[in-house]
């Protein structure tokens, strides 16, 4: 990568994706980007402890202050336009997207999930629903997915996937720990891809 790009980062949870990446970048194997902020949801959200012991900028928009969607999204949009990114990464964000911020950020928002879509995603399919579904099916092999956001949930075009076999009598635990492992390595690798396209 030649001129360094800026990413955004949203996460709701304990952030160990986001740590992947500030890791990669760390370690150089993201070389030349920067994350200009991380924004949650939540407040008490890991991630933003994750970023601030990194020396990363953190915002905190509190959904009680802007009820409904359309307001949160607004106020987002204003937050993340300061930041003039070049991508922005959804890792663990909880909340489902307007049509407008996604129409707004066209191309640019990419998400992680941790099943192998078109497969067990959509509405209320995230956290540990999506392993528990995994197992329910019978399926010999889950894995995660990275794609681009549009609005319609979990279906936007994919960019990378690794499979992760189910293994016989496979809990909700031990299949969600293997996903997460190889989601680190994968969110990585389709950073570095969307950006040096
Ligand atoms: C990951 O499993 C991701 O696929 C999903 O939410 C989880 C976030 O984990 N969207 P973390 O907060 O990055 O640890």
């Amino acid at each position: 990568m030649s001129s360094q790009k800026k990413i955004a980062v949203l996460a709701s949870g304990a952030g160990t994706n986001l740590q992947a990446i500030i890791d990669a970048i760390k370690n150089s194997k993201l070389n030349n980007v920067h994350i200009a902020a991380v924004i949650s949801d939540k407040k008490d959200a890991f991630a933003l402890e994750r970023a601030k012991s990194a020396g990363i900028e953190t915002v905190f928009l509190n959904p009680k202050d802007l009820t409904k969607n359309t307001d949160y999204d607004k106020k987002l949009t204003e937050v993340i336009n300061n930041y003039d990114v070049d991508l922005i990464v959804l890792a663990g964000y909880m909340r489902i997207l307007t049509k407008s911020f996604v129409n707004a950020f066209k191309n640019k928002i990419i998400n992680i999930h941790p099943a192998l879509l078109p497969d067990f995603g959509g509405r209320g399919m995230y956290g540990k629903r999506v392993h528990e579904a995994v197992l329910k099916s019978g399926k010999t092999e889950s894995g995660c997915t990275v794609h681009f956001v549009t609005d319609e949930v979990d279906a936007g075009p994919i960019i990378a996937q690794r499979k992760v076999p189910v293994m016989p009598h496979d809990t909700i635990a031990g299949l969600s720990e293997r996903i997460l492992a190889e989601e680190h390595k994968l969110l990585v690798e389709a950073i570095e891809k969307v950006l040096c396209k």
